[in-house]
């Protein structure tokens, strides 16, 4: 269902059909992984020792390998592809992992609904390029939606964002350059081609590397 003043979502929303034993799945644990919309202002910033969010996690790679390094932080993944979701709710369950909620839809929902200061560090690896002028308005990073970020991230919550993509690098660069409510960090630099050891690589980053191109990090904290 499609709700008024609801942002239209570009991306691709469902892909193969998903299979009995992963329905089945999704009917045992979605309770569990999947956040409610009404549970999400009701979320502690003080639970865990870190809250993270991924926007747009794929198929979860990252999410899952810092969640099982750092189990006293809450990870919370968000991303609008439902089969991605689902592999990602499988994973969770076959490695018994406690500490990842998923929300499995547009960000632009909730976004507004979490308590401000809440994050310590917002993840958005690899967003869509939407490399045509006139598909601009499409992506992800707007001023409002930094905006946005900048509301629920905690003083000195650190916003960090990658993409192989050269239009996305420019547009990054230009959106977050005349902000002055985050600053950058990497001393001095813009950005780098070091993927900070913490981070895992995704299926959007591995295959820009197979394919020799450069993975740029961009480092931010919030002012
Ligand atoms: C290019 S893929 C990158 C996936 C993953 N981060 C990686 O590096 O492999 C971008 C992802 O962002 C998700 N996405 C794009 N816009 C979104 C939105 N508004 N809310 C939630 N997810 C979104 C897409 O569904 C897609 O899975």
């Amino acid at each position: 269902m499609f709700l008024k003043n609801q942002k239209k979502f570009y991306g691709r929303r469902k892909g193969r059909r998903i299979s009995s034993v992963n329905l089945k799945l999704l009917e045992d644990h979605r309770n569990k992984f999947y956040l409610h919309e009404d549970q999400i202002c009701k979320l502690e910033s003080h639970e865990y020792n870190k809250n993270i969010l991924e926007i747009g996690f794929g198929n979860g790679d990252n999410l899952i390998n810092m969640s099982v390094n750092k189990p006293n932080y809450l990870f919370i993944g968000c991303d609008a592809y439902y089969n991605g979701c689902v592999k990602l709710l499988k994973k969770i369950v076959n490695k018994n992992i406690k500490n990842i909620k998923i929300w499995p839809d547009d960000i632009h929902l909730i976004i507004k609904k979490f308590k401000k200061n809440f994050f310590d560090l917002i993840l958005i690896l690899q967003p869509d390029p939407w490399p045509k002028r006139k598909h601009e308005k499409r992506r992800l990073i707007q001023q409002k939606f930094l905006d946005d970020l900048n509301q629920i991230l905690k003083y000195e919550g650190k916003l960090i964002i990658s993409t192989d993509h050269n239009v996305m690098k420019s547009w990054v660069l230009e959106h977050l350059h005349i902000r002055n409510d985050f600053l950058w960090i990497k001393n001095g630099y813009y950005y780098t081609n070091l993927k900070p050891k913490w981070i895992f690589n995704t299926k959007y980053s591995n295959k820009a590397l197979e394919n020799n191109k450069v993975v740029n990090w961009f480092f931010f904290k919030k002012k």
